[in-house]
């Protein structure tokens, strides 16, 4: 029995009518009613999580938001949105500090974190996004900024916390980029990932902890990066917005992980 059960999450970021959103389950799900090994999740946007939770309703396919509240289970806080509100409406989990939000919004560590907390707090399942730049990566600082990312999520977690957070490497120049990185880059950086959760917690943690890729992931590249040792699935953008080629993605990332 494989000890991490390989992730694939379809970010579909700001795409898709609460209509479009429901046809799209409805076509997707009988494509990937054969695979039990490995764990699919959608994350539409906000409006439409009630409708594909409804839709996806006796499946196993997980639906995520793209994102939560700093604060809660309520208050003055305009346009926000709540982590237990999301549960209500039959999210599983939450994409946390992706580098659109860190970037577009402001999104510190410290606010990654305590989205973090408030997601786990409403027993969700957070998918926390770490990434450095194209700047970064070119001044040799990639592995130091995205440890001090991943280390600004693990510092608050309690050891038992550990195993309920899913982690995400996205860099940054490889988001709708078409340029992936390399499997030697993503194997390199997962397995440093993995080692600084062991830092921060002990073996068995790292060795349990799920590390996704994300940034420019297609139908022809999954199979790399799902048959590397640290990888264990992918967030993915543009491919998942249509239900035939994310069903497809799905299927090839099962073959290279069997
Ligand atoms: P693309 O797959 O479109 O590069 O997007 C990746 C991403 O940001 C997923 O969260």
């Amino acid at each position: 029995m494989a000890l991490r059960t390989p992730l694939i999450i379809g970010n579909w970021k700001m795409h898709k009518t609460v209509a479009e959103a429901v046809a799209y389950v409805t076509a997707f799900l009988p494509q990937v009613a054969q695979v039990t090994d490995v764990e699919i999740g959608i994350a539409p946007v906000f409006t439409a999580l009630s409708s594909v939770a409804t839709a996806a309703k006796g499946s196993t396919l997980r639906v995520l938001a793209q994102d939560v509240a700093t604060e809660g289970p309520t208050g003055a806080f305009t346009g926000e949105v709540a982590a237990e509100m999301l549960r209500e409406v039959g999210c599983y989990g939450v994409i946390v500090g992706h580098s659109e939000r860190r970037r577009y919004y402001g999104e510190t560590d410290a606010i990654v974190a305590a989205k973090v907390r408030r997601t786990l707090d409403a027993q969700l399942l957070p998918v926390a996004c770490v990434g450095e730049t194209l700047d970064e990566r070119e001044a040799g600082t990639a592995l130091t900024v995205v440890e001090r990312q991943l280390r600004a999520i693990a510092g608050p977690l309690t050891p038992d916390e550990a195993p309920r957070i899913v982690l995400a490497y996205e860099p940054v120049w490889a988001i709708g980029t078409g340029r992936a990185a390399t499997p030697e880059v993503a194997q390199a950086m997962h397995r440093h990932l993995r080692a600084t959760w062991e830092e921060c917690f002990d073996a068995p943690a790292a060795a349990a902890l799920r590390i996704l890729y994300g940034g420019s992931v297609t139908t022809d590249n999954i199979a790399a990066f799902t048959s590397l040792p640290d990888v264990d699935g992918a967030l993915v953008g543009g491919a998942s917005l249509a239900p035939d080629g994310f069903a497809q993605l799905v299927q090839r990332s099962q073959v290279a992980s069997a």
